[in-house]
């Protein structure tokens, strides 16, 4: 049995890691500030401290307690709220990321395994990017998630193996369902469902790579024994090109109602358009069979329909 810390287990992504790990007998610790995840989330069996990753006061509990590897996911993951508020982005995402740096040196933790994102590279020409290409995000929230990498890169001098993952669009069950400012499939099914309506905030041909859930957990669980991801930044991503409008249509097609969609405005920061070339996360990672992006949205809503909404208008 191993021990790990999961910070952000109260959230969509590290809930779904914790549960996973304390499936396969693991002792999983989380320290979650509750800013959008929710207590219930945190999977049964998970100790958890309530505390923000950036304030030293949030370690003190756990000073003495030996991690096999750390998993850090928590942070906030909103482009537009980094714009809104530049400086709470950079102490949730890039301070959180150096006092968890120093604790695990002090705790003779080796192994870091940290949630970055496809937001570093910013707007790239039209073609599956790679992990060599330059890094220049359009928002705040990118910087930060940037400066993370490179203090990860920097504490490899103090002897921590770390992996930054590059999330492209994760979507799956868990998602939070009332955060209308992070989720892109989350914000157009809570709309669909409560409002019978969807407002696109931005072009339908946007286009960007939609990840399962539980390929990202897939792909944290597989770093953890490997020593050829150590000290690299890999996507995690499907490869695939979906447009704006191509999610729209198969969520709207679940309905037996007429879902009116309007597009307007749209959201500071926000790329055009981007989607992952996997040959790297394929040659470390392995491949493994991937959620198919039509399945895993239709049992989406159908998994939400069945929590909380009514099933009357349900297509499948
Ligand atoms: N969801 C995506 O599509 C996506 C894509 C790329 C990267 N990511 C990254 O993955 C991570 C998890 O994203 P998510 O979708 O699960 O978001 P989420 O909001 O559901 O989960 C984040 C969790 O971290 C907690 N948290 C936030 N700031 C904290 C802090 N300073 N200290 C302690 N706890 C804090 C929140 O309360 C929440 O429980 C984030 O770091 C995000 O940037 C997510």
């Amino acid at each position: 049995m191993a021990r790990y810390l999961v910070t952000g287990a109260a959230g969509f992504i590290g809930s779904a890691i914790a549960k996973r790990l304390i499936t396969e007998e693991n002792e999983v610790v989380t320290i979650d500030n509750l800013s959008t995840g929710n207590r219930s989330n945190i999977p049964e069996g998970t100790t958890f401290i309530k505390g923000d990753c950036s304030d030293p006061g949030a370690y003190e509990q756990i000073e003495k307690t030996r991690f096999d590897a750390i998993f850090h996911i928590a942070g906030q993951s909103s482009g537009e709220i980094s714009f809104d508020d530049p400086i709470y982005d950079i102490r949730t995402n890039a301070e959180s990321t150096l006092r968890l740096l120093k604790f695990s040196v002090r705790n003779g933790c080796s192994r870091f395994i940290f949630a970055s994102t496809m937001s570093v590279y910013g707007q790239k020409p039209d073609h599956p990017v790679g992990e060599n290409e330059e890094c220049r995000p359009e928002s705040f929230y990118g910087v930060a998630k940037l400066a993370s990498e490179h203090y990860l890169r920097i504490y490899r001098q103090y002897g921590i193996r770390s992996t930054s993952l590059r999330l492209f669009n994760v979507y799956g069950p868990g998602q939070n369902m009332t955060n209308m400012k992070q989720g892109m499939i989350s914000i157009f099914l809570a709309q669909m469902l409560d409002q019978q309506k969807i407002l696109v905030k931005g072009s339908k041909d946007r286009f960007r790579d939609f990840v399962h859930v539980d390929d990202v957990v897939e792909a944290f669980v597989r770093c953890l024994k490997n020593k050829k991801s150590e000290g690299r930044s890999i996507n995690i991503g499907t490869g695939k090109r979906t447009l704006v409008s191509e999610i729209i249509k198969i969520l709207v097609s679940t309905q037996k109602k007429n879902i009116p969609v309007h597009y307007e405005g749209n959201t500071p920061g926000d790329v055009f358009g981007i989607y992952s070339d996997t040959s790297l996360m394929n040659e470390v990672l392995g491949s493994w069979p991937k959620t198919d992006l039509s399945d895993g949205l239709v049992r989406l809503v159908q998994s939400n329909v069945f929590s909380k909404h009514s099933h009357d208008n349900l297509n499948v």
